[in-house]
């Protein structure tokens, strides 16, 4: 291991200064000093997410008084070199702009370390470090181990932060494990097995970054700070619920890592859940970290099991080939660098899953994500079913469509609720018309990134926009049959969608055998004047 002096003066704030906050109310309580070592600093994430995330809390005045920042890697790197490479990711990700005395400021809490993460030696020297440090400062602060590393590290890399003494302290260190967390349940128990003989529970911080975002907060919220909707929010007046989360891009030069991954396990066992909880859940008694996280993991248990032996009911796979995402060529899943050939991974999931509880009994929950598809979406959308009795004539109710509530997560911000209205004129005629809550009309405010989030309530120990092992082992749980289905089945259409369409049949088929359809992404406008020109692009569902 090859330490780097850090910043003997590694303050970087005494007072703080409220009014140069970029009013995130939220983060105004200063973090106690941090000592935050990210193993595995020098790859992807530490330049696309988590530096970035840090510069922005730095500009916002936000990061502790004391706090420095040791990245942990093998890779041969100087630090000029590596801070080199993060000013490129903060200048291209973070919110606030990159001026040179800030940047020299920020830069001046990091230092890199080369080390073997299986060199026990690494580790002495690690503590040996992080105890120099609150000896400089003159007062205690909080180890927070940051696995942002392959999961083939974490076993070791837990093991010797053990064995070097630097998880005891359970007040004064955290360990934060990035996704994926296993591979399946069995290796995921495994991997918490390791963690809890070395951490305790309230220690380990897992992530879900969608947890961190903005819009995805605000879902408790919408649903727990207005008496409007909780009322229709069940069985009585829901007719199913989908969930989308589309993206456009395809692997961004992660072929090995997703090769032995696939959308079920890199999207659906984490992100498209954690959705499904927050709109299933029961209202929580209160915000404390537990009793979040006990309500959110009651829905996971209700999941109904899918039959082993009939998955493909119940779930849909899908592969893309080359095709034209927004005019431009691409090239299909099997021609991307480091697939097979035959590959047989999956790059799109669709679900259908029944939460079987008072609440929910029969409503059908679709889930759906995939690379390379049409549009960069994710959204939630609450299908409310139709009137009871139609009383109109049928030629008012041409064009009817039954209400919807949809959650755009992003690329669009905010809320929309789909209506019916008496079209002006002499005649009774219904149009859908609708009505947007657009985040960039309503606050001033730029929506932070959810690991600026992550990062602050790692900082300050809140663990409720954290995964507790229970829910990852629920989550699990539930695709199982769907993996071994898969596996013991090996897929024969595959490619079986175009690059730059909807993703494969069998996913329409899901939804259509119930009279349900997957609705077009909507368009919140851009600004108030445009709110007046409803937006309707629903298409109707068959059947409804
Ligand atoms: C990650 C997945 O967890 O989430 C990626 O590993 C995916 O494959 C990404 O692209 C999507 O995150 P976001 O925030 O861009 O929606």
């Amino acid at each position: 291991m090859k330490p780097v002096k850090i910043n003997a003066k590694a303050q970087i704030r005494k007072e703080l200064p409220i009014g140069t906050l970029t009013g995130l109310s939220s983060y105004r309580r200063p973090p106690e000093p941090a000592m935050l070592v990210i193993f595995g600093g020098a790859g992807d994430l530490a330049w696309r997410k988590l530096v970035p995330a840090l510069f922005d809390l730095f500009k916002d005045g936000c990061l502790p008084d004391y706090f420095a920042v040791i990245i942990v890697d093998a890779l041969p790197l100087n630090e000029t070199g590596l801070l080199e490479r993060f000013r490129g990711g903060a200048r291209r990700f973070a919110q606030h702009q990159i001026r040179e005395k800030d940047w020299k400021e920020f830069g001046s809490h990091f230092s890199y370390f080369r080390a073997d993460f299986a060199d026990k030696s690494a580790y002495t020297q690690l503590k040996r470090l992080l105890a120099g440090l609150e000896q400089e400062w003159e007062r205690k602060a909080v180890e927070l181990f940051y696995l942002a590393t392959p999961p083939r590290f974490f076993a070791v890399i837990v093991d010797m932060l053990g064995r070097a003494g630097l998880a005891r302290e359970r007040n004064q260190s955290r360990i934060l494990v990035e996704k994926p967390i296993g591979h399946d349940l069995k290796s995921m128990l495994e991997i918490n097995r390791t963690l809890l003989s070395r951490f305790n529970e309230r220690q380990i911080f897992r992530i879900d970054h969608y947890l961190g975002k903005e819009t995805v907060r605000n879902i408790l919220a919408f649903r727990f700070a207005n008496v409007l909707f909780e009322p229709v929010w069940d069985r009585r007046y829901v007719d199913y619920v989908t969930i989308t989360v589309a993206e456009q891009v395809g692997l961004e030069r992660r072929g090995s890592y997703y090769e032995g991954a696939g959308a079920l396990r890199d999207m659906v066992q984490n992100h498209l859940l954690q959705l499904l909880c927050l709109i299933a859940m029961e209202p929580p008694v209160s915000f404390e970290a537990d009793e979040v996280r006990n309500k959110k993991v009651d829905v996971l248990h209700a999941v109904r099991r899918i039959p082993a032996d009939a998955a493909w009911e119940f779930a849909a796979r899908g592969q893309y080939g080359p095709g034209t995402i927004d005019g431009k060529k691409v090239p299909g899943y099997r021609q991307e660098p480091g697939v097979a050939a035959d590959s047989n991974t999956e790059t799109f999931a669709a679900l259908e899953l029944f939460v079987d509880n008072w609440r929910w009994q029969d409503v059908p929950f679709y889930l759906r994500t995939g690379k390379r598809l049409a549009q960069q979406v994710s959204e939630i959308v609450i299908h409310f079913r139709q009137v009871p009795h139609q009383s109109f004539p049928p030629e008012a109710v041409v064009n009817w469509l039954p209400a919807a509530l949809i959650l755009c997560i992003q690329p669009q911000e905010g809320i929309s609720l789909r209506f019916q209205a008496k079209k002006p004129g002499a005649e009774m005629i219904l149009e859908p018309v609708s009505m947007h809550f657009n985040y960039g009309d309503a606050f001033s405010e730029p929506l932070p990134d959810a690991y600026k989030t992550l990062l602050w309530d790692l900082m300050t120990g809140d663990a409720t926009t954290f995964m507790r092992a229970d829910q990852v082992e629920a989550a699990w749980s539930i695709l199982t049959p769907v993996l071994e289905y898969w596996q013991s089945r090996p897929a024969t259409d595959f490619p079986n969608y175009a690059a730059g369409s909807m993703g494969p049949e069998h996913a329409e088929v899901l939804l259509a055998r119930g009279g349900c359809a997957w609705p077009s992404p909507t368009l919140l406008p851009a600004n108030q004047s445009d709110a007046a020109v409803a937006d309707c692009r629903f298409e109707p569902a068959a059947g409804k």
